[in-house]
């Protein structure tokens, strides 16, 4: 006989009750904000599609984390847009390219601000693939050592963390490999390990100029409709040495998150993508929705899946609400 004598809305009846038996809370500290750099001063292109985002210049950039830093997040993720494309995306691993300068000038500004380089070639090949082509194809092993390059010119700018996104097979020891020959044994890999192919990356393309010039991401992110794949994913990329692992997008992956967390003792990261954002703002917008209140919600249960931190345009935000 459960009821009268369970009440579940005994614990629910007041503020401070709900507070006390609160589950999952959200602080600052659990949110990595992701910026798009670009060549130029006094650059601050708003994305259409990504309301209260924009494309910065360096002198932005810095501001930019510094408001961050000051709001109690503890981390940015770089992605550089260089003004020059070519087939190899040789401004990726340039030690003057935008990237490897926003790194230096952020972590000259805030020296304990952590600065994650995304590692992948997209932004910088004109034909918008995350590696090399041949025969109309993404080539695999020979994207490696590109990759490694820009871990390695991406690191001794300064940064604290490399996350490789472009799901190369053999990437992370290919790159553990390559930092460590350059005695960068301290600098640890954030795998984006389960990363789909996904519609949710929309708005992200007109932030970063990276739509592929033809065929799609298929051929080497992951089918979203696999789950325990994902799991190998992550295992292989643990035994190839990564130190931090990712589930990405988020929203629509909540069980391949929960599912992740249960299997490692790594720490685990969820990136909340772009058009994730961008339907939030999109509903809020047009009055449809409490867009702070959805908001809150999604990051709580972001983090209520199992991830330890969230990569969310809503940063800045967030922290602020949560103050
Ligand atoms: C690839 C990369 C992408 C995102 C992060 N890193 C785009 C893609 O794979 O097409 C998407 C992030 C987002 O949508 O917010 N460098």
């Amino acid at each position: 006989m459960a009821f009268p004598i369970h009440r579940p809305r005994r614990l629910r009846r007041t503020a401070a009750l709900r507070e006390m038996v609160r589950e999952t809370t959200l602080a600052p500290s659990d949110f990595i904000y992701p910026l798009f750099v670009v060549e130029g001063r006094d650059v601050r292109r708003p994305i259409a599609s990504m309301p209260g985002i924009s494309n910065l210049s360096l002198e932005h950039a810095v501001a930019e984390a510094k408001q961050a830093r000051s709001l109690g997040v503890p981390a940015v993720l770089l992605f550089g847009i260089p003004n020059h494309k070519d087939a190899h995306g040789s401004q990726a691993y340039a030690r003057e390219g935008i990237v490897q300068r926003a790194i230096r000038e952020i972590k000259s500004a805030i020296p304990d601000m952590l600065v994650i380089a995304d590692v992948c070639l997209c932004e910088y090949t004109d034909h918008g693939h995350c590696g090399l082509i041949e025969g109309g194809h993404v080539v695999n092993d020979a994207t490696l050592p590109l990759l490694s390059r820009m871990a390695v010119t991406c690191a001794q700018a300064g940064a604290d963390i490399i996350a490789p996104s472009d799901m190369m097979d053999g990437r992370i020891s290919a790159i553990r490999t390559a930092l460590d020959e350059v005695k960068l044994t301290e600098v640890p890999i954030l795998s984006y390990a389960a990363k789909y192919a996904s519609g949710f990356y929309g708005p992200f393309r007109e932030a970063a100029q990276s739509t592929p010039q033809f065929g799609d991401r298929r051929g080497y992110q992951m089918d979203p409709a696999n789950a325990r794949e994902a799991l190998k994913e992550v295992q292989l990329d643990l035994e190839e040495g990564a130190d931090m692992i990712m589930v990405k997008p988020a929203l629509s992956y909540l069980d391949i998150i929960r599912q992740v967390r249960d299997r490692v003792d790594v720490p685990v990261v969820a990136y909340n993508v772009s058009a994730e954002y961008s339907m939030v703002k999109a509903a809020a917008q047009n009055g449809w929705v409490d867009g702070d209140r959805l908001m809150l919600e999604i990051l709580t249960s972001i983090k209520r899946a199992g991830s330890d931190l969230v990569i969310t345009y809503h940063a800045l935000e967030a922290a602020k609400l949560l103050g």
